[in-house]
């Protein structure tokens, strides 16, 4: 999966664990994943059976959700035909274009021999698919192949200044894992989704909590589905409508009123709720707005360490302490509501602790 700042790689045991006892408890069968970015809750809940819906406001997203969740792996045809389409996309000579110039020349976030081979295949893969399933799922192996050969440490709004390791590994397409069974992917703003959308047993709402924008983040995945060749600035070269595309949750005046508007609305029994104390949210409001919305709440608290350099500290260029870390550790919670929701916690805590403590 390609990285991905607030992937919930070390939770998903937890979450699938809380909504295997929704199942248990209340009979849930559907599931809605709203801000799915890398897909991998929304994945996990698929495995675990659910009717998933995924859903984000990026492009790359929802071609991650389209191939992993609305594409049918256990189809033995369209996989036949994939790998096919991948060995001929994977053997295309590389080509100059808008990646080679603007992401490995003009930035260096990948290698210019790796930066040819993704234009060679990005400008194919319209023509190759045979459907809009086929283009996802190859679009998708293109990310990760070269999310596999970049040369950043997770984030798009800089690149390493002596290229890493990886970048030097030619670029490799591989079939995605492919997930048996079907779902639905959307790319839509959360907020104008939920009043709309149909019923479901339980939704996952994990917003971005702070001023960090996903599309300036990851713009050259953006891009790449996108494949519009936008004018780009800075040194990250960012596209231009980076400048102008913010989502309401990285607005410290608006993020509270988007989410809680999404809380309010949702149409689902039950929510689980991502929450991290480094966010513009406050644990107590949170279990407010939850409390009024859909009466029982209860609170798995995940504590974790934070980035190694805020226990090295704060060092000047000369190498000399200048600063205090305010802290070493964030914390995060999921919060579960609806009926029984201690009951429900309980249950899938039993369960997922042996499964070992997130990282
Ligand atoms: C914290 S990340 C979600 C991470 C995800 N749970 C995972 O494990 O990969 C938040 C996501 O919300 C998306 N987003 C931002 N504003 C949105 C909006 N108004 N509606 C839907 N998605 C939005 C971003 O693109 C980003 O992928």
């Amino acid at each position: 999966m390609i990285k991905y700042l607030g992937s919930k790689r070390t939770l998903v045991p937890r979450i699938t664990a809380l909504a295997r006892a929704v199942r248990e408890h209340a009979g849930a069968r559907t599931v809605a994943d709203l801000f799915t970015g890398t897909t991998r809750v929304a994945q996990a809940l698929k495995r675990e059976g659910f009717e998933v819906t995924a859903n984000d406001l990026a492009s790359y997203s929802e071609v991650l959700a389209t191939c992993y969740i609305e594409v049918d792996g256990g189809d033995t045809a369209l996989r036949a035909r994939l790998v096919e389409q991948l060995a001929h996309l994977d053997a295309l000579e590389g080509v100059e274009g808008y990646v080679t110039r603007t992401f490995c020349e003009e930035a260096r976030y990948f290698q210019p021999f790796n930066g040819r081979r993704i234009d060679a295949i990005r400008g194919a893969i319209d023509a190759v698919a045979g459907s809009r399933v086929e283009r996802a799922v190859l679009l998708t192996a293109l990310l990760l192949a070269a999310d596999r050969v970049d040369s950043t440490t997770g984030l798009q709004m800089a690149y390493l200044k002596s290229w890493a390791p990886r970048s030097h590994q030619p670029l490799q397409l591989r079939l995605p894992e492919l997930i048996a069974g079907t779902g639905r992917a959307l790319r839509e703003d959360a907020n104008a989704l939920v009043p709309t959308m149909a019923p479901v047993d339980l939704a996952y709402i994990d917003p971005p909590y702070n001023q960090h924008s996903y599309y300036s983040n990851y713009h050259v995945w953006e891009t790449i589905v996108r494949d519009d060749a936008p004018a780009a600035y800075g040194v990250a070269r960012k596209r231009e409508d980076c400048r102008t595309t913010k989502s309401r949750y990285n607005v410290r005046g608006q993020a509270w009123d988007a989410f809680a508007g999404v809380v309010r609305t949702v149409p689902a029994r039950h929510v689980i709720v991502s929450f991290n104390d480094e966010g513009y949210f406050a644990y107590d409001d949170i279990r407010a707005l939850l409390a009024a919305s859909f009466g029982e709440v209860a609170v798995v608290p995940v504590a974790f360490r934070r980035y190694v350099g805020a226990k090295i500290g704060i060092h000047n260029p000369s190498g000399v302490k200048v600063g205090r870390v305010s802290h070493l550790t964030n914390h995060e919670f999921l919060f579960v509501a609806g009926p029984g929701a201690a009951a429900i916690v309980d249950a899938a805590e039993q369960g997922s602790l042996a499964q070992g403590p997130a990282a």
